[in-house]
């Protein structure tokens, strides 16, 4: 559903991918591993056309994409949520999660975000509270459901367990992986955390100064220790 070909990845002069080549299959959930800098938010950026010059072809659900702009490509199906939550303090969660729902009245989208929240264990009983009043695990996960409002067929998760303590990252998990499979939504999930990422998805990649330089299965990355050992701080 989502291809990308050979793709090189520029800010203004500074060339960050290279010849980078990744396909997320429908429904299907894909990991990207890489230290700090290795180009995780880049890609992600790359694939929504936010900020970055791309060479190269994007191929979404088999057309070409690259004339798209961010919310076109955010229209055709693709959520991106974003290393910095983007939280609104001083909404309700509620209102924070229905708020990414566009062309229904806002009394459907609150309907539809409170019936997200309550299937998000993390979050099932905090819709009232203002955004700014939760923990930052908390604020993850709502963005992670904010993501999932929008309806998209493909969610692009930049890491969302940063900072935050084993059991959250474990609870993380189980709703990220329910709420996918419910919905029948790929993910495309950035991490360094490589047990949540393993929990989450079959296939991964790991990128190095922009390039990848692994893909497989995680039974695959298991047989090649040396992997992790050199490009990821394990
Ligand atoms: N707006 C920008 N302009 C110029 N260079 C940038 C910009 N954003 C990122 N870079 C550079 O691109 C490279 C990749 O950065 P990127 O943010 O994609 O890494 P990352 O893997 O997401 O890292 P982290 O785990 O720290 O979030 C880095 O060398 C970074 O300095
Ligand atoms: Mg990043």
């Amino acid at each position: 559903m989502l291809e990308l070909s050979n793709i090189d990845t520029f800010y203004g002069e500074s060339h960050i991918l290279h010849q980078v080549s990744l396909a997320v299959h429908d429904k299907q959930r894909v990991a990207v591993l890489g230290r700090n800098g290795a180009g995780k938010s880049t890609l992600l950026k790359s694939i929504m056309n936010a900020g970055t010059t791309v060479k190269g072809s994007v191929k979404w659900r088999g057309r070409d994409v690259s004339k798209l702009k961010a919310y076109q490509r955010a229209r055709d199906g693709i959520a991106l949520v974003p290393e910095d939550r983007r939280i609104y303090n001083h909404m309700t969660v509620q209102e924070n999660v229905a708020i990414a729902r566009q062309g229904v009245s806002r009394s459907v989208a609150m309907t539809e975000a409170r019936a997200i929240l309550g299937s998000i264990e993390m979050l099932s009983t905090l819709g009232e509270r203002m955004g700014g009043a939760l923990s930052g695990g908390q604020q993850q996960m709502l963005a992670v459901a904010r993501g999932l409002a929008a309806k998209p067929e493909l969610i692009l998760l930049d890491e969302p367990t940063e900072g935050l303590a084993p059991v959250i990252v474990e609870n993380m998990a189980a709703d990220i992986i329910s709420r996918c499979d419910a919905n029948q939504i790929a993910l495309l999930l950035c991490e360094q955390n490589i047990w949540f990422a393993r929990k989450c998805t079959s296939h991964v990649y790991v990128i190095d100064s922009g390039r990848i330089v692994f893909d497989g299965s995680w039974e695959q990355f298991a047989e090649k220790p040396e992997i992790a050992e050199r490009y990821l701080a394990v």
